[in-house]
């Protein structure tokens, strides 16, 4: 119900803070949420940090406010996202969070706007929960990734009791029972070196939530039905919603890429025969080595298909802006072609667009699955091993190119992937997920109701 939640004129009655976590898989699903929420009438103050800013001229309607970081300049450049997340954490925890108790002081002071709600924040940002309290200002978590990946963080202290952690090498590739289609291997924390540190932040990742006004995730039931279930049964938050796919719920077609999305790539897709064309993007933080690079160069040529890479200007490690092999441009001339930044959400939505080849970072899958393009999966870290599970499983709608990545190997998983009959089995499970994706978002759907839910909650939440 669209503005149920300004007053009679229209204007909102309350105001929402919410604060990503900057990366741009955490950026997107916040700012989505906040125009979702929005559009349902509320008003908004985004928190952020000045490394990674977004840009606040893409969202004109909501107001900006910088919280300092504390990342020293080499850390920030560094590409070291746990280095730059543990100085981001100190910094705004060091005095009892006063600059950020500041800073929400501040905009809770603010009368130009409605009175503030409560502050919907990134459970990583480890500050904000004691700083929020000292102000008196009520929480909501927005777990950004799968709820199967918050099942996981709950069954740490079983999967080390049952010996499955800490992971060895001789039992990556052995199932978890009790965590179905996971093994080992799949585990967010198995490529993790220092267990204790891990277990520390998934305790306060728990804490967080459990210290909350309610959880919100970004998925939808019938995506991930049982892994919910075990989430609302083991917590006594008031409220677990799952309203996702987040960049399906507002009618803004707004980005908030970090990086210039290069719109030109849509021209060209406008060329290309339907289902024709293999879309290529490992997310903003997986890299490739420089042989890597060479070999996915030629693995893409020799697959005779066309294909849209993204090179990011860091995709390669250690080099800035890498080159191309000689020959490579004239080899796939008029079928390949080459970006740094894709408007993916719109690339995947695209009719020419027939695959994707994906590191599976949450937001990457949900959006493939959102428009029935199947997938090639490549994790590398964090919770996209257990993304290409539940893709491969789970779903049917993708399977992984494991091991080392060479040239002969690319050609035959696209082959595969485009041409196939694999493929196109996939790509018919990819068209009925697509289906239920449509039925979650339909009025009277499960994350249209879900959404609704959160706004009536948040106006339920006061100072
Ligand atoms: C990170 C983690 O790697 C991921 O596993 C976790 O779930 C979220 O945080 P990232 O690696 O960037 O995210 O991947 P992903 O979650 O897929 O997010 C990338 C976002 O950037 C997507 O919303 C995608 O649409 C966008 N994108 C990517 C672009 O807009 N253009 C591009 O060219 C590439």
């Amino acid at each position: 119900e669209a503005r149920s939640s300004g007053d009679a004129g229209g204007r909102p009655r309350r105001r929402v803070v919410v604060f990503p976590l900057p990366f741009q898989g955490h950026i997107n699903p916040m700012l989505q949420l906040a125009d979702a929420l929005h559009d349902r009438g509320l008003a908004v103050t985004v928190l952020h940090t000045g490394f990674n800013a977004p840009d606040p001229t893409c969202r004109p309607e909501f107001r900006f406010v910088p919280v300092p970081d504390g990342v020293p300049g080499e850390v920030a450049t560094s590409g070291d996202v746990i280095g730059i997340l543990d100085a981001m954490n100190a910094a705004m925890e060091a005095e009892d969070s006063a600059a950020l108790q500041g800073v929400l002081a501040s905009v809770i002071a603010d009368d130009e706007q409605p009175p503030v709600a409560c502050i919907v924040f990134d459970s990583n940002l480890l500050a904000v929960p004691r700083a929020a309290a000292a102000v008196g200002l009520k929480t909501l978590v927005l777990r950004t990734a799968s709820a199967a990946c918050f099942g996981c963080f709950l069954a740490y202290p079983m999967l080390h009791r049952k010996g499955y952690l800490p992971p060895q090498e001789s039992n990556m590739y052995m199932p978890v029972k009790e965590l179905p289609p996971l093994r080992v291997r799949d585990l967010f924390y198995s490529s993790w070196s220092d267990q204790n540190k891990m277990s520390n932040l998934l305790a306060r990742a728990i804490e967080a939530v459990n210290n909350s006004s309610g959880l919100v995730i970004n998925t939808f039931d019938a995506l991930e039905p049982a892994e919910l279930e075990k989430i609302r049964k083991e917590f006594c938050v008031p409220v677990v919603l799952a309203p996702g796919p987040l960049h399906k719920l507002s009618s803004k077609s707004t980005g908030s890429s970090l990086l210039n999305e290069d719109c030109d790539c849509i021209k060209w897709l406008d060329k290309q025969p339907p289902k024709s064309v293999l879309y290529v993007s490992f997310g903003s933080l997986a890299s490739l080595n420089a042989n890597e690079f060479l070999e996915v160069a030629w693995g893409l040529t020799n697959s005779g298909h066309s294909f849209l890479w993204v090179v990011r200007p860091d995709l390669v490690r250690g080099l800035d802006n890498p080159g191309f092999p000689n020959g490579f441009e004239a080899a796939v001339e008029g079928r390949g072609k080459v970006i740094r930044w894709a408007p993916q959400q719109e690339v995947l939505a695209h009719s020419a667009v027939g695959g994707f080849w994906t590191h599976n970072g949450w937001n990457s899958t949900l959006e493939s699955i959102s428009e029935r393009i199947p997938m090639i999966c490549r994790p590398q870290f964090a919770d996209q091993m257990m993304n290409t599970r539940y893709v491969e499983k789970t779903w049917g709608v993708g399977f992984e190119l494991e091991g080392e990545l060479k040239r002969g190997k690319i050609e035959k998983a696209t082959r595969k992937l485009m041409e196939e009959r694999e493929g196109d089995e996939m790509r018919e499970r990819a068209k009925e997920l697509k289906n239920k994706v449509g039925d979650s978002l339909r009025v009277g759907g499960s994350s249209q109701i879900a959404i609704d839910k959160l706004v009536k909650h948040i106006l339920s939440l006061s100072l």
